[in-house]
């Protein structure tokens, strides 16, 4: 059967670094808190120049030069982001634009943290039909925008970041070989930002109000959270007549070391074989499936035959997995 395959994985992070040093100047907090509460050491913040597609279009276009494809071979583009540069035109709008791709469709899939499970399932789809070839996936995100740098809960967590993967038809058993999503809104209130939509549009109230900043509940996301991680990994590999033992990496959407490191242990994944790097990134939500993934193929971590589990959760509460065969 035709399934879609990684030909090519990018990345983007703005240059600059935002230390704990650095939030130990600006709120009630310590490194040592910090690190031990969530594994965070530094993360990449955009400059004021920067927006989500200006991050968005660096990673796709290293993608497209590791999968050795010009602009006019894609044929769609589907964007995971909950930080576009405006509310309309689309992230994947502004991209196809800038990268220079021609009769191509584009969208922005909302699915907070989860966006890159979203747009990686949602593009295998759309080669898995036979509708198109070749489909570039994205996950971009200037969390900043939305941090309320007063608030220690998040400020110390929430960063930028882009990631992308360029997916191709292939005939065989290599690729992306089955996913899973879900959502569950009954939770939307431990994670949010209640500004600047139709319900709390924009005005000198819901600004005074701090309206327009990420809200969360910690502790609540925290338990949900290791319990979504392992319920999709153990459906998405029993489903597929596989254990944990087959999985040769896990890579977990990085917001938290703790949460990684307890949804391992249930799933029985050795933390050899999970991959981490939110001690130098922070939360990248919907982009930071996408960046561990490539710095995982850069560091030669994943191979050829692989057996590779992706899995994110975010608010809303949207999570999921893909199991890719390298
Ligand atoms: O992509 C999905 C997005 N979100 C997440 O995945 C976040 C999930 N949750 C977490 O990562 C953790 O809950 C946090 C790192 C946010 C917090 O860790 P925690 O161990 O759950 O701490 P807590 O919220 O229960 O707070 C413990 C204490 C509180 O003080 P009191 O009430 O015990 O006096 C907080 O006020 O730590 C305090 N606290 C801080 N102290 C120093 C909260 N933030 C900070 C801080 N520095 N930055």
């Amino acid at each position: 059967m035709t399934r879609a395959r990684i030909i090519g994985v990018g990345s983007y992070a703005p240059k600059r670094i935002l230390t704990n040093a650095d939030l130990e100047k600006m709120v009630e907090t310590t490194d040592a808190w910090i690190v031990q509460r969530s594994g965070v050491r530094e993360r990449r913040i955009a400059d004021e120049s920067e927006a989500t597609s200006d991050l968005a279009v660096k990673a796709a276009q290293q993608a497209l030069e590791r999968a050795n494809l010009v602009p006019e071979d894609i044929e769609f583009i589907a964007v995971g982001t909950t930080t576009p540069d405006m509310l309309f035109p689309s992230v994947g709008n502004i991209v196809q634009h800038r990268l220079g791709c021609r009769r191509v469709g584009s969208v922005d899939l909302l699915a907070a943290c989860a966006g890159s499970i979203y747009s990686l399932s949602f593009g295998s789809q759309l080669i898995e039909t036979g509708k198109y070839r070749r489909v570039l996936c994205i996950g971009a995100e200037t969390l900043s925008r939305i941090t309320d740098w007063t608030d220690r809960g998040t400020c110390v967590l929430l960063a930028d970041a882009a990631g992308a993967a360029v997916l191709e038809a292939y005939d065989g058993d290599r690729g992306i070989i089955d996913f899973d999503l879900y959502s569950d809104g009954q939770y939307w209130d431990l994670l949010y930002m209640p500004g600047g939509g139709s319900r709390h549009p924009a005005t000198p109230e819901t600004v005074a109000a701090r309206m327009h900043y990420a809200k969360m509940k910690g502790s609540e996301v925290f338990k949900v959270a290791v319990r979504m991680f392992v319920d999709c990994a153990e459906r998405i590999l029993k489903r597929n007549g596989v254990t944990a033992d087959d999985v040769s990496l896990f890579i977990p959407h990085q917001a938290n070391l703790r949460i990684i490191e307890a949804a391992a242990k249930r799933v029985g994944l050795p933390m050899e074989r999970v991959f981490v790097n939110v001690d130098r990134y922070g939360n990248t939500g919907a982009a930071s499936v996408f960046v561990a993934l490539e710095e995982a193929l850069v560091a030669g971590r994943v191979k050829r035959g692989d057996l590779v589990l992706v899995a994110a959760f975010g608010g809303g509460f949207a999570w999921g997995a893909c199991l890719i065969r390298w």
